[in-house]
């Protein structure tokens, strides 16, 4: 049995999963009894569609003149066809507008109305819309998952199947790269607010709007998810406490340093609490990374602080997350142990 996947987006993040399935087809197909078609690759303008399975070595060949190949098709949109395909799933990469979680919102329960599981990749959906997302899920019995939302494919969300003899008590995380990028800078190179912020924007960190980075909303929406995830919440991102680091000035980061102490913008779940704001920390702390890199420290009950560290951003980085996704589902639709 195929599994038949409609990916929606062929960006950076949907190109390079597009590029994991090519590389890592044999042991998909050989080791994992995975079997898959791509049926439909949607963009904003049209789809390439071939119910017999899109030829991915080609479109991957063709790079960014995908459009010019036999199966595309002019300003078919994901939202009316994905209905009419008989998908198994559902992947969605989409940029999200970070006020509406729009378009992959409306792709999500469009997918989930129509019996197709979910992966995503997009944030904003289950910032803004976790619960209403879940019960739909619930109640078609389908599976949605969506480890790239944050922190790519280091494994924070599927972490709490790994945890339930334990007790998580909090979570303390840095989850932008990019803020973390630009306090990175300031603290060790003495480089300006303006100048590390264009540095981080260079190396393709950044949102759109950068000011989703520094005043801290990616990372409160990303908080949102995992402190849901793993404390089985419903919060919404309405319900954090945001402060960016846009005030921060390099006479405070120097004043903290000569205390032996470093200002990081830090993203804490406790006690039902959700904040996101900067906070000193002791020079000595797991939480102390530099650059885009991103960290989540789990305070638990039996095992003291699980700390865990990785790229949380980029194509690959979120691709692979995307493909660890359609393993479980292939894995749990199959009932393979
Ligand atoms: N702008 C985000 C960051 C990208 O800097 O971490 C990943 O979600």
């Amino acid at each position: 049995m195929f599994i038949k996947i409609g990916l929606i987006g062929k960006g950076n993040v949907g190109s390079c999963f597009l590029e994991l399935l090519k590389i890592k087809k044999n042991y998909l197909n050989k080791k994992l009894n995975l079997k898959y078609k791509v049926i439909a690759i949607y963009e904003y303008d049209g789809a390439l569609i071939n119910e017999k399975g899109i030829d991915i070595d080609e479109i991957l060949l063709l790079r960014n003149n995908f459009r010019s190949h036999k199966d595309w098709k002019e300003n078919v949109k994901a939202i009316d066809s994905i209905s009419n395909l008989n998908l198994d799933v559902c992947i969605d990469t989409t940029p999200t507008n970070p006020n509406t979680g729009e378009p992959a919102l409306s792709h999500i329960f469009k997918a989930l109305n129509n019996n197709i599981n979910v992966i995503s990749s997009s944030k904003g959906p289950f910032y803004l819309k976790y619960k209403e997302i879940h019960d739909l899920a619930k109640l078609k019995n389908l599976l949605v998952k969506y480890e790239a939302t944050v922190a790519s494919n280091v494994p924070i969300l599927s972490i709490k199947d790994s945890l339930k003899g334990n007790e998580i008590i909090s979570i303390k995380a840095i989850l932008n790269g990019t803020s973390n990028y630009i306090l990175s800078r300031m603290s060790s190179e003495g480089v300006a607010f303006s100048v590390a912020l264009k540095e981080a924007q260079e190396l393709g960190y950044a949102e759109a709007d950068p000011t989703l980075d520094i005043e801290g909303y990616d990372a409160a929406g990303k908080l949102v998810i995992l402190a849901n995830e793993l404390f089985c919440w419903s919060k919404t991102i309405k319900e954090v406490k945001i402060k960016g680091i846009s005030k921060i000035t390099q006479h405070a980061i120097e004043l903290a340093k000569s205390e032996g102490l470093i200002i990081k913008h830090l993203a804490i779940a406790e006690k039902g609490t959700l904040i996101v704001e900067p906070r000193l920390i002791e020079k000595d702390s797991p939480l102390n990374i530099e650059g885009t890199l991103n960290v989540i420290e789990l305070q638990t009950t039996y095992s003291g602080p699980i700390i865990i560290m990785g790229r949380g951003a980029g194509g690959y980085e979120a691709g692979s997350a995307i493909l660890n996704d359609l393993i479980s589902i292939h894995r749990i639709i199959n009932n393979i142990k």
